[in-house]
């Protein structure tokens, strides 16, 4: 056999397999894609006096021993998790990732690793994932489980505190495997019992990725579920990346992304912090954040009783009647145009052939989108229903050149948070992307 016949059906191989493997990463992050909103929950014992989670132990504020005793304030007395999920799926959003265990190291579910979790070491004596996962489910939303690898409470791990390392795995590496061992032992129960739609983990930054098993981690949860989706937070082993608080200024290079975002200044419950933006602000950054093609991961930070504070319901609640009124706009659009042609938040719908605009507060009269080579068909109000005219300024007759599209909106029309307009094209969006030219002949 020539040697040209035998490597050339290798390549084409391994790229039949590449493809392959493309695709079915392709498939499996098609819900992920369109959902947009998500609903981040941080409960855990911190609420119980109103702390940082985990970081507050771990950078001295609070003693371990001081931090672990919330556990017997931690009652989820008033836990609801069908009304939890009613209001998630009020509020527009369409999974929910909640923290099944964050650094501290304290379960939320009935585990039978370690003893430090609700069941055997707080009031509440009982699993509280379980009825979660299934209120979502009832309610068709997919299912997220935060998981942080680290675990600075328990006795084989390497970190306790910011000061204090209990061993170097080179010194003890029988030891880092009964924590491997433990951990993992978690995951394949988590995987076993709600097998979640999402793995959200947090902290890797304490190990790399031969120390965590990332490769193996991966495997073990896609054993169990193929269409698993994984966050970045395992050394390069996830699918998709979550920056962190601040939304990304230019569009990021990453195919999927995920900006998770507190509603005030924290993660979990604390009666202190009233600093909560504003549904507006809320809004805003949505409507950023969907525009250059993520999902925003909005955080609640349940009360111990297992309440929901008031302001985060309003917030969730707001956002709801928003997303609601313009879902058109946003489920399952792809990101929008360059922000040149227009100041503001864009999405396209999946053909590409309906470009919506989101406008902030009042536009006073009319707003311009620039550069658009396609005609525009029809234009209406999303939600509200009102057809707006539109007329094209400095079209030049000798030039290819589309000219600037003004576009009025009446008073009347507009919406008390953000007005979206959505402009039909007679094809896909086409822009003019070209430098101005110069008349050659008059
Ligand atoms: C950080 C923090 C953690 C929080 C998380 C949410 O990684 O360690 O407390 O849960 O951000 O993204």
């Amino acid at each position: 056999m020539p040697l040209c016949w035998f490597l050339c059906g290798l390549t084409t191989m391994s790229q039949d397999l590449g493809k392959q493997e493309e695709d079915l990463a392709e498939s499996k992050m098609q819900w992920f894609k369109e959902a947009k909103l998500g609903v981040f929950i941080h409960w855990g014992l911190y609420a119980v006096n109103g702390i940082d989670e985990s970081w507050s132990f771990y950078n001295g504020y609070i003693s371990h021993e001081d931090y672990l005793k919330q556990t017997k304030g931690f009652s989820a007395k008033n836990y609801d998790p069908l009304a939890w999920a009613d209001l998630i799926k009020k509020s527009g959003a369409k999974y929910s990732v909640i923290t099944a265990k964050h650094h501290d190291g304290f379960a939320l579910w009935n585990t039978k690793f370690g003893n430090l979790n609700a069941l055997e070491s707080s009031p509440t004596k009982r699993d509280l994932i379980a009825p979660f996962v299934k209120a979502l489910r009832r309610n068709n939303l997919k299912v997220g489980i935060y998981f942080s690898l680290p675990d600075w409470s328990y006795a084989d791990y390497t970190h306790f505190t910011r000061d204090s390392i209990r061993y170097k795995i080179v010194d003890r590496p029988q030891r880092w495997n009964t924590f491997l061992n433990y951990s993992q032992g978690q995951l394949k129960e988590l995987s076993e019992n709600y097998n979640p739609d999402l793995w959200w983990f947090d902290g890797d930054w304490e190990h790399t990725s031969e120390e965590w098993q990332a490769p193996k981690v991966r495997q073990l949860l896609l054993n169990h579920n193929p269409k698993a989706i994984l966050n970045s937070r395992l050394q390069g082993y996830g699918d998709y990346s979550t920056p962190e608080q601040g939304m990304p200024i230019t569009r990021p290079k990453d195919k999927y992304w995920e900006l998770c975002m507190t509603m005030n200044n924290s993660w979990g419950y604390q009666k202190n912090d009233r600093d909560y933006k504003t549904i507006d602000q809320i809004i805003g950054i949505f409507t950023d954040v969907i525009s250059n093609g993520g999902n925003l991961l909005l955080d609640i930070g349940p009360k111990a009783d297992g309440s929901i504070p008031k302001e985060q319901v309003e917030i969730l609640k707001g956002l709801g009647e928003w997303t609601n009124k313009h879902k058109e706009a946003i489920y399952g659009t792809a990101a929008g145009i360059p922000k040149e042609h227009f100041y503001g938040p864009t999405t396209l719908s999946k053909d590409r052939k309906i470009l919506y605009l989101f406008i902030k507060g009042d536009p006073k009269g009319e707003i311009v989108v620039r550069g658009l080579k396609n005609k525009i068909n029809r234009i209406w109000v999303v939600g509200e229903g009102t057809k707006l005219s539109h007329k094209v300024v400095g079209k030049v007759y000798w030039s290819h050149y589309p000219g600037i599209t003004y576009i009025q909106v009446p008073e009347h029309v507009l919406d008390k948070q953000m007005t979206v307009l959505a402009l039909l094209l007679n094809d896909e969006v086409d822009l003019y992307r070209e430098d101005g030219a110069v008349i050659e002949s008059n």
